[in-house]
């Protein structure tokens, strides 16, 4: 009963700071100093990622006109299993690029988070053998027309991107290493190590990249970066690591098969190279949001100490408002 009375009636112990204004510009004084330096050093940190950034998903293809007729050479190219996709760009390293080099693809108004197209998964049936018909979450693409299960089935993984890119010198190829792309728990836990892919891309419409059937689930690195859909339209997202240097002004060449069809919806294919920092990629966001809020906090305090400082008003004496009352109407 005594504790229920102590609680109704908030006699509760607890922490009643009074706001004097010494408290209050030490803490705006203390949050500036400790935040705007965390923005510069961060700032500076991005500053030095090196990026390179190509678009190439118009250069690539033999008319990038606005018309109809651009539009369906463009689609008739694209879909066509014949033609010859291979497009070579040429790049300059802009200043030294230190290893590790990460190498992605950006992709540009592709909705991965849309509804329909996130569900389109079988968790179960990529974990287990068992699970292989478990396929009710995948329409429109859970089993071919014998019904016999896809593997991995849903529209995700039918979307696989298969864009691939070679990287040389003007001289040695430069390999790219595509082990330990994906998250260690994917590969550990959530897709199986002895899931084979079956049926997968068997019949029309293909939607994107085949699967090698020989290797489990679990070690199609590419598969699993993929299946981790990105959260909104413009993503990045892994395709493997350079482990040399690249040197400033150094030449290189990408050579990329240019399979992947973004052309029937409005959408960029970009080739991303950056190296990383601390604080990741090249991000000057945070630095510049750690500024802006550290700089307010001392502005505050500033100010404070011109109104409260310099020229203050008695602290906690009601006698100072009446009387400021009282001398109005006299
Ligand atoms: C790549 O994906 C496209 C669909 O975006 C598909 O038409 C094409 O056949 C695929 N090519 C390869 C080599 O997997």
């Amino acid at each position: 009963m005594e504790t229920l009375k102590v609680f109704t009636q908030q006699e509760l112990p607890a922490c009643k700071p009074i706001l004097t204004p010494g408290l209050v510009i030490t803490t705006l004084i203390s949050i500036g100093i400790i935040f705007v330096p965390i923005g510069l050093g961060s700032l500076s940190a991005s500053e030095h990622v090196v990026e390179i950034i190509d678009r190439y998903d118009d250069a690539c293809v033999p008319s990038n006109g606005d018309d109809e007729a651009a539009k369906s050479e463009r689609l008739s190219f694209i879909q066509n299993v014949k033609t010859n996709k291979t497009c070579i760009r040429n790049l300059v390293i802009p200043k030294k690029m230190k290893h590790p080099i990460y190498v992605y693809y950006q992709l540009d108004n592709f909705y991965q988070n849309h509804r329909r197209y996130v569900k389109s998964r079988s968790d179960r049936q990529y974990q287990s053998p068992r699970f292989e018909r478990e396929t009710k979450t995948c329409d429109p693409e859970s089993e071919i027309d014998d019904h016999t299960p896809i593997v991995p089935c849903g529209l995700v993984a039918w979307s696989l991107f298969n864009d691939t890119y070679r990287i040389s010198t003007e001289n040695d190829p430069i390999p790219i290493n595509k082990k330990d792309i994906a998250w260690q728990s994917d590969k550990n836990s959530k897709f199986g190590s002895n899931v084979y892919p079956k049926n997968f891309q068997k019949q029309d419409p293909v939607g994107g990249g085949k699967l090698n059937e020989s290797l489990p689930l679990s070690e199609q690195e590419d598969l699993l970066v993929w299946m981790r859909t990105a959260a909104l339209p413009n993503f990045r997202k892994l395709y493997g690591r350079i482990e040399t240097d690249l040197e400033a002004n150094e030449n290189i060449t990408v050579v990329i098969q240019n399979n992947y069809n973004t052309y029937s919806f409005h959408s960029k294919k970009q080739l991303v190279l950056s190296t990383t920092t601390w604080i990741g990629g090249k991000n000057d966001f945070l630095g510049k949001a750690y500024i802006t809020a550290g700089g307010i906090c001392l502005f505050l305090a500033i100010a404070f100490i011109l109104t409260y400082v310099i020229k203050p008003r008695p602290l906690g004496d009601p006698a100072y408002l009446s009387w400021n009352l009282n001398s109005k109407e006299r």
